[in-house]
């Protein structure tokens, strides 16, 4: 499986932080980051609440243009590993300099730069998404929304939202959303991880996105699943992520086989690979032990990520061609 060519479009940058990188940073800088921890090295927390809080302690020590230069090459080296040829990242200008545009730029320039760098060594391409966090509210949602403005391009291709789902209302961001599109950005959003059918409903209606990140709950609205699918709104689906969260009790009882089953377009990705004790080869056996799926299912799961990536068609042809065996 890990030698399988993949394409994973959920992906949190800063969530891909292996531990011992963020633990060597923490020690550069004196920082005590021990009570996020286990005692064998890996993230601890209880919820995903305490998790969104863990997520925001490790990003704290990760500061600066350089730091998340060696991220990225640390993502990208780990992606590539199990055979991931194309990516994109959800970042943040909340953690890259603080919403401020001059700084996200350099923190950007310097991410670009080594992405372009991984793929010339390791053959793999990496795209941006800026996103912004829902729990810090609609007001702080617009600098993250200028920033990517600012930066939309031919390597920031998209916008969307993370964070706490049961904070406030889709509809309550629009401005930034608004405002991402203007520029020509393409639109994800998290929705249907926790907050139910009712959640991904209120992102189609109030978004419009072209791409949810789970979306998974929707499988509880058999109506909205048909919207989804004469919408082709595309689902990034992080089975492991969910699983180890808790939202179902196994990868059997995970509505992926279902939602597709119903016309639903649907991805796999991982989420927060080291949070979630995950990566895209174990999200691959998974699925095969669970549902049976062989060759045919995942090029179908990768076309699929193929035609729903929010890169240029010149990208896409680039990328096509790389899938080829
Ligand atoms: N879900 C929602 N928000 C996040 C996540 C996630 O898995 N990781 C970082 N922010
Ligand atoms: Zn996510």
């Amino acid at each position: 499986m890990k030698d399988v060519k993949k394409i994973e479009l959920h992906l949190h940058h800063e969530g891909a932080a292996p531990p011992a990188f963020i633990r060597g940073l923490a020690a550069e800088k004196g920082v005590d980051l021990s009570r996020i921890f286990r005692e064998d090295g890996t993230y601890a927390y209880r919820d995903f609440n305490h998790f969104l809080s863990v997520y925001e302690a490790a990003t704290s020590v990760l500061t600066g243009p350089e730091e998340f230069a060696r991220l990225t090459r640390a993502v990208l080296e780990e992606s590539a590993e199990h055979g991931v040829v194309y990516s994109e990242s959800f970042l943040s200008p909340d953690f890259c300099g603080g919403g401020d545009v001059e700084a996200w730029k350099d923190y950007l320039a310097a991410i670009r730069q080594t992405a372009e760098e991984a793929e010339r060594d390791l053959g793999i391409t990496l795209r941006g998404i800026v996103t912004c966090i829902r729990h810090f509210g609609p007001e702080r949602a617009r600098a993250p929304a200028i920033c990517a403005t600012e930066t939309a391009g031919d390597w920031i291709v998209g916008f969307g939202m993370g964070g706490d789902e049961m904070v406030g209302h889709q509809a309550d961001y629009t401005w930034a959303f608004d405002c991402a599109r203007e520029a020509g950005l393409k639109i994800t959003t998290h929705a249907g991880e926790w907050g139910g059918a009712a959640s991904v409903r209120e992102a189609v209606e109030d978004l419009n996105p072209a791409r949810i990140g789970h979306g998974v709950q929707a499988i509880d609205d058999p109506a909205l699943c048909d919207v989804l699918a004469e919408r082709g709104i595309v689902l990034e689906v992080c089975p492991g992520s969910n699983v180890f969260l808790g939202v179902y009790p196994s990868l059997a009882a995970h509505p992926i086989q279902k939602l597709r089953k119903r016309g639903v377009k649907v991805t796999v990705s991982t989420d927060d690979p080291p949070f979630f004790h995950t990566n895209m080869t174990r999200e691959y056996e998974g699925l095969e032990r669970a549902f049976g799926w062989g060759e045919e299912d995942f090029e179908e799961i990768t076309q699929t990520a193929l035609e729903a990536a929010f890169c240029d068609d010149a990208t896409r042809d680039t990328i096509r061609e790389r899938l080829k065996p």
